[in-house]
């Protein structure tokens, strides 16, 4: 069962305003260069923040995650 503000889609798509910007997540785009990787699994997504980042710098991203409305918002 997700929390709350993953869940309730008036709460996630405040979510992204709230956790911006998203400087956390650039180590990870890193490790992925770092281990010449093609394509990333974001387990736990939510509204996308890294699968898209990993994305717009050319990896092929999937996210998954229980919470319905924040894929939406993804
Ligand atoms: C702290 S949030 C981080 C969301 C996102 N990775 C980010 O950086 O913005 C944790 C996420 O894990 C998801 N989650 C909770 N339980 C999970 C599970 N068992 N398997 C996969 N994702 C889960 C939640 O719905 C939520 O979106």
């Amino acid at each position: 069962m997700p929390d709350a503000i993953f869940a309730d889609p008036r709460l996630a798509r405040l979510y992204d305003a709230f956790e911006h910007p998203r400087t956390d997540l650039v180590p990870y785009l890193a490790i992925a260069r770092e281990l010449h990787a093609t394509t990333v699994v974001d387990i736990g997504c939510g509204t996308g923040a890294f699968a898209l980042l990993a994305s717009d710098d050319g990896l092929q991203a999937t996210g998954v995650d229980p919470a319905s409305a924040s894929l939406d918002v993804a």
